[in-house]
């Protein structure tokens, strides 16, 4: 989840708007395959969705995430969760894998991210995990620009979507042996229209402008986008493009 301090995250919109995320996340946990007995970190692991999965597997987990109302519901499942930044991870050799769902584009430091996780990780440990790479959601933030624009408004882009080879370089500059990754498209659809995915994600955008304006504004990028996100039925997708890797810090366990 966020690192932003310009996002606030609502459980209950995001169980209402954003539930696809850890439905969608099974392909990475099959990546890691993890197994019974071994220690995983997941890193921005929200509302513990993905991370209860770790445990009926029979692992020990420990999920940590910026949002304090995130790891509330993450806890309220039965879960060590655990508010932390990514960028300031503060494990030692403790982890038999690190996972990490849809959360890395949120931590605009990666190079303080892989150094954590490095450091978390035991020898052989490995890093596994899913997050917006380039070109993700690429018609959103454009017209979301563009609205701020039209109103006299700029909002720093809050999210980090690296080329494969960005995402590489930065992994094997910290150690790692980089054994899978992978940027492909996957159109996501939504449970509503795109509106609904702005008031979940895009508050570091809206946080911009005055609370009276939001609604509107929003209303505007919804029409803006409905051309090219929703079809004839009122069904939005949005353009996801996912960079998925793997990663080992080498040695013997
Ligand atoms: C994503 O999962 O790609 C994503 C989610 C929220 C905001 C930006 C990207």
């Amino acid at each position: 989840m966020s690192e932003s301090n310009k996002q606030k995250w609502s459980p209950d919109r995001y169980a209402a708007n954003a539930r696809f995320v850890s439905d969608l996340g099974m392909p990475v946990v099959e990546l890691l395959a993890p197994k019974p007995g071994e220690r995983i970190l997941d890193l921005g692991c929200g509302d513990g969705a993905l991370t209860v999965r770790f445990s009926e597997l029979g692992c020990e987990t420990v999920g940590v995430d910026a949002s304090p109302d995130m790891i509330a519901v993450a806890r309220a499942r039965g879960l060590d969760a655990r508010v932390v930044d990514g960028q300031a991870l503060d494990f030692e050799n403790e982890f038999d894998a690190v996972f990490s769902n849809a959360a890395l584009h949120w931590m605009k430091k990666p190079e303080r991210v892989v150094e954590g996780v490095w450091w978390a990780l035991k020898a052989g440990g490995r890093f596994v995990g899913e997050f917006g790479g380039y070109g993700n959601v690429a018609a959103i933030v454009g017209a979301v620009e563009v609205a701020l624009a039209r109103r006299g408004a700029k909002a720093e882009n809050p999210w980090f979507f690296p080329r494969p080879e960005t995402y590489r370089i930065l992994l094997e500059n910290a150690g790692f042996v980089v054994r899978d990754m992978a940027l492909f498209p996957r159109p996501t659809p939504l449970p509503g229209d795109i509106g609904g995915w702005l008031e979940t994600f895009a508050g570091s955008y809206t946080s911009v402008l005055p609370d009276v304006e939001r609604k509107d504004f929003i209303a505007g990028v919804v029409k803006d986008l409905r051309p090219v996100l929703s079809d004839t039925d009122g069904n939005w997708t949005a353009e996801y493009v996912r960079l998925r890797f793997a990663a080992i810090k080498p040695g013997q366990p």
